[in-house]
C-alpha cells in the first residue's frame, strides 16, 4: 500500500486547476442507465471511485468509450445490453456510492438487484431512505442474502409525494436515486426535504438535457413529471467543491498563496465564510465570469483566528471539509469548536492529528481544538478519504517529516494529489509500503 512522505514547512505558491466533482460524476454516470442513447460526460476525474463505477456499469451492460485520462476527459456511456441488473457485493463493498444505480436500474428495467452497501470508516451509512423512496414510487423491495431485490410491478414506477428527510434532514444519494427514478415514472413525483447539494443540481441539469421534466432541484422540494423515454446528452461535470475547499485549506495552512482555476465558488459560500472568519482571504480574480468555474486567489493572515463550525446539509458547512478545516484550526491562535452533525463518528483524523502534537478534546460529536504554535511531523494512518486529506494538510505545515500511510483512501477522491501539491512547492512523494 502506498504512502506519502512529506517534508513540512514549505509555503505553497502557484496555480491548481480543480477537477470535475467525484460526487457529481458518480450519479451522472449512473444516469446513463436511464436511456439507450449515448451520454457524454466531460471532466470526469481520474479517480479510483470512478474506476469502480466504470467497472460496475460495465457489468450492467453499459459500454464506456474514452475516459477521464483521455483527451478532454470526455467519456461516452451507452447501454448496449440491459439483461444484467445485479450490482454485485464485491464492487459495492469497495464503493458504497454504487447504491446510486438502484433508482436508474429500477426505472429503466423494472428490476434491480443491488448489494446492500456496508458501513464505512465514518459511520454505518444506512440506505433506509433510498428504499423508502423506491417503495413510495411503487417498487416492491425485499432483502435476500445481503442484496436489495427491487421490482416495479408492471415494469414501470408511478409518481407520488415522498418525504425523504429521515432523521438527518436530507440524503444526497437518496435524492439522486429518487429524482433519477422519477424521471421515467408514470405521473408526477414531489420529493419533500430533498438534498440541496450542488451535485443534485448538476444531476438535474443532465437529466433535463436528456428530456426529463424537473423543477426545484437545489431546493428542499423537487418536482419531477415522468416521461416515457429519455435521450442522450453531452454534459460538463460540475467542478469539485470539496477538492477546491481542500486546496484552499492547503494554501492557508502553509501560509502560502494559491490560485485555484475552475473553482465552483458559488457552491462554497459556507466554506469561504468560515475561512474568512479564520483570516483566510478568498477572492475571485477573473470577474466571476462563471461562478461555478472561476479563478480564485487564496491567502491567509499569518495569525489564524479560532472559530466555531458545525457541519450541516448544503448550503451549510459541508461534512466533507470538516477534517481539512480541523487540521487548519490546529494552528489557530486560540480554541475552536468543531461539531459534526452529519456523521457523528467522522473523527478518525483526531487521534492522528494528536500524534502530530495537535491539542484536541472530543466530547461526542464535538471537538475542541486548542491551537498550538507548531505541529510535529510523524507517521500517521489514513482512514477515510477526507480524514486522509486533513492529515496531508497537517503534514504540509508540520516541522519535519510526516508519513501518511494507506493513501489509497486518498486516491479515491483526489487525483495524483502528491504531484499537484509538489507542483506548487510542497516537498511530497509517493512511496511504496516499506518492506
Ligand atoms: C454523499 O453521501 C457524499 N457521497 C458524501 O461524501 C457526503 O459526506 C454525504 O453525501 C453528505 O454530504 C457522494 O456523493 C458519493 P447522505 P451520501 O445520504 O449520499 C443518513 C466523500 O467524502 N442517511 O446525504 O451517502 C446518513 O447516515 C463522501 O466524498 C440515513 O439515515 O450521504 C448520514 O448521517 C463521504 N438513511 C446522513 O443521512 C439513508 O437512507 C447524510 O447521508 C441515507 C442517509
Amino acid at each position: 500500500m502506498d504512502r506519502f512522505v512529506i517534508q513540512g514547512g514549505r509555503r505553497l505558491e502557484g496555480t491548481v486547476r480543480i477537477n470535475g466533482s467525484k460526487n457529481a460524476s458518480l450519479p451522472l454516470m449512473a444516469a446513463a442507465l436511464l436511456t439507450d442513447q449515448p451520454v457524454t460526460l466531460r471532466g470526469v476525474p481520474d479517480l479510483a471511485d470512478i474506476g469502480n463505477m466504470r467497472r460496475l456499469l460495465g457489468e450492467l451492460g453499459v459500454e464506456i468509450a474514452g475516459g477521464p485520462a483521455g483527451d478532454g476527459r470526455a467519456e461516452t456511456l451507452r447501454v448496449t445490453d440491459d439483461s444484467e441488473s445485479h450490482a454485485r457485493y464485491d464492487i459495492v463493498r469497495t464503493m458504497r456510492a454504487s447504491i446510486c444505480v438502484l433508482g436508474p436500474l429500477l426505472a429503466a428495467r423494472g428490476r434491480a438487484r443491488v448489494s446492500m452497501p456496508g458501513g464505512c470508516a465514518i459511520g454505518d451509512r444506512p440506505v433506509d431512505l433510498h428504499l423508502r423512496g423506491m417503495e413510495a414510487l411503487g417498487a416492491e423491495i425485499e432483502l435476500d442474502g445481503g442484496d436489495i431485490i427491487a421490482r416495479a410491478p408492471g415494469g414501470r414506477l408511478r409518481g407520488d409525494t415522498i418525504f425523504l428527510g429521515g432523521a438527518f434532514g436530507s440524503t444526497v444519494l437518496g435524492t439522486a436515486n429518487v429524482m433519477s427514478a422519477a424521471t421515467l415514472a408514470e405521473g408526477t413525483t414531489v420529493i419533500e426535504s430533498a438534498a440541496c447539494e450542488p451535485e443534485i443540481v448538476d444531476l438535474a441539469r443532465l437529466l433535463t438535457a436528456m428530456g426529463a421534466k424537473i423543477e426545484g432541484a437545489g431546493s428542499p422540494r423537487v418536482t419531477v413529471h415522468g416521461v416515457e423515454k429519455l435521450g442522450g446528452a453531452d454534459h460538463a461535470v460540475l467542478p469539485d467543491r470539496i477538492e477546491a475547499a481542500t486546496y484552499m485549506c492547503a494554501a492557508a495552512i502553509t501560509n502560502g498563496v494559491l490560485t485555484l482555476e475552475d473553482c465552483p465558488l458559488d457552491c462554497l459560500l459556507s466554506v469561504t465564510d468560515r475561512l474568512e472568519a479564520v483570516g483566510v482571504r478568498v477572492e475571485c480574480v477573473d470577474g466571476n465570469a462563471d461562478p461555478l468555474r472561476c479563478a480564485v486567489r487564496v491567502a491567509a493572515d499569518r495569525v489564524l483566528k479560532p472559530i466555531e463550525v458545525t457541519t450541516q446539509p448544503h448550503p451549510g458547512f459541508p461534512t466533507d471539509v470538516q477534517a481539512q478545516l480541523m487540521a487548519l484550526l490546529c494552528l489557530a491562535d486560540g480554541n475552536s469548536v468543531v461539531t459534526e452533525k452529519i456523521f457523528p463518528e467522522r473523527f478518525l483524523h483526531v487521534a492522528e492529528l494528536s500524534r502530530m502534537g495537535a491539542r484536541l478534546f472530543r466530547q461526542g460529536n464535538t471537538v475542541v481544538v486548542s491551537g498550538v504554535r507548531t505541529l510535529k511531523g510523524a507517521p500517521v494512518m489514513a482512514s477515510d478519504l477526507r480524514a486522509s486529506a486533513g492529515l496531508v494538510l497537517a503534514g504540509l505545515a508540520a516541522e519535519g517529516t510526516t508519513t501518511v500511510n494507506r493513501v489509497y483512501h486518498l486516491d479515491r477522491g483526489y487525483e495524483r494529489m502528491e504531484e499537484r501539491l509538489a507542483a506548487v512547492g510542497a516537498v511530497i512523494e509517493r512511496a511504496g509500503e516499506s518492506a
